[in-house]
């Protein structure tokens, strides 16, 4: 299939690398691609962003049939630009597709497609420190029609945001409130699936969580309220003793991509990870016998987020003294050299453009 380009008629201003936060600045252009059953995903084609002209009967406005992901692009020292682990983005999309029964991808030809889209938006990966490219490629349902049923036509985009932090706390440790009234996903629901349903189930805890003056919510388990499963849009990670914790993938987490980079790279260093259940008992237990050590969250996003306190059950824990771990500090460092291509990427995590 050919990529059709439209040239846009003007071109936005770049805004300074200095400024940049999180998702509020879109490109010249986006890729888009539909689907219906005949033609199955057809009409790939790089136009000028702008708005999406959609009938309002549109099956995502009213059930929420819609998945995505992030991924970001670098800029090297040398002004090149890379990827990091955009086909384990893509394969994640396609396995949230087949959970929201949506119709699967050509990932090569995707990430072709968004290589292309790259090359032409090359400009706009800011060269700052800590700044990137956010991609997000979403998939939304198009049929117009207000029955329920999964529906038959779709629309794939993909939209580029120059970026820098995620939170306005930065690499600063953040405060978290483990929520027992709310859960974010349930057994048997659609937690693994990045669809926006599951962020949009997190606004009500983490509007009661930012009125208390905690920045992020901790979820537990939606059977028992004791395990815990993710934290604000990011996985989780703690510190107990010698060892790196991190709840095991049970199909109401969402498997990241970062929380996998994190597993393989603190294997690597002789740091023994162990994926299990953990329960919130056992990290209030391991921080008064001070066997806990850090605390910290992963995504594409955020990177590493160090999580400083926690309150749960109305006591709240400063972890390790509040500041920064050593291992947080080490993973987000590394991470990023790899990332900005200052290291060898020993782990084949790199795609150039
Ligand atoms: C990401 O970390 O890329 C995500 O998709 C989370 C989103 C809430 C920004």
């Amino acid at each position: 299939m050919d990529i059709t380009f439209k040239k846009a008629e003007t071109l936005k201003e770049h805004p300074e690398d200095s400024t940049l936060g999180f998702g509020t600045v879109f490109t010249d252009y986006m890729f888009n691609m539909d689907y219906n059953p005949e033609e199955g995903w057809h009409n790939p084609r790089i136009e000028p962003y702008g708005p999406m002209a959609m009938d309002p009967s549109s099956m995502v406005l009213h059930y929420g049939q819609a998945i995505f992901e992030g991924l970001k692009a670098y800029k090297t020292d040398s002004g090149d630009i890379q990827l990091f682990r955009p086909e384990d983005n893509l394969k994640r999309l396609n396995g949230s597709g087949q959970m929201l029964c949506m119709p699967e991808l050509d990932e090569s030809f995707v990430l072709d497609a968004l290589k292309q889209l790259l090359k032409i938006e090359k400009d706009w990966v800011p060269s700052a420190a800590g700044t990137s490219l956010y991609i997000r490629p979403a998939i939304i349902a198009t049929d117009p029609y207000i029955g329920l049923r999964s529906s038959n036509t779709y629309r794939l985009f993909i939209i580029l945001s120059p970026v820098g932090a995620y939170y306005p706390e930065g690499f600063d440790p953040v405060k978290i409130w483990v929520t027992t009234d709310h859960v974010r996903a349930v057994r048997g629901g659609v937690g693994q699936a990045k669809t926006a349903g599951n962020y949009a189930a997190s606004l009500y805890a983490t509007k009661l969580a930012n009125e208390e003056g905690y920045t992020q919510v901790m979820w537990l388990d939606g059977v028992e309220l004791k395990y815990v499963e993710e934290v604000g849009s990011m996985n989780i990670f703690f510190v107990i003793g010698d060892e790196l914790i991190t709840p095991e993938l049970n199909r109401s987490i969402l498997s990241g991509v970062t929380r996998d980079s994190v597993i393989k790279l603190a294997k690597s260093w002789n740091v023994k990870v162990v994926e299990r259940k953990i329960s919130i008992d056992e990290i209030y237990e391991a921080h008064a016998t001070g066997q806990l050590k850090e605390i910290f969250g992963s995504g594409t996003a955020a990177i590493i987020s160090p999580v400083g306190q926690i309150k749960y059950n109305g006591k709240e824990i400063t972890i390790g003294n509040g500041a920064v771990g050593p291992l947080a500090a080490r993973l987000f460092k590394d991470m990023m050299d790899i990332q900005y291509g200052k290291v060898k990427d020993s782990f084949n995590w790199i795609t150039a453009i």
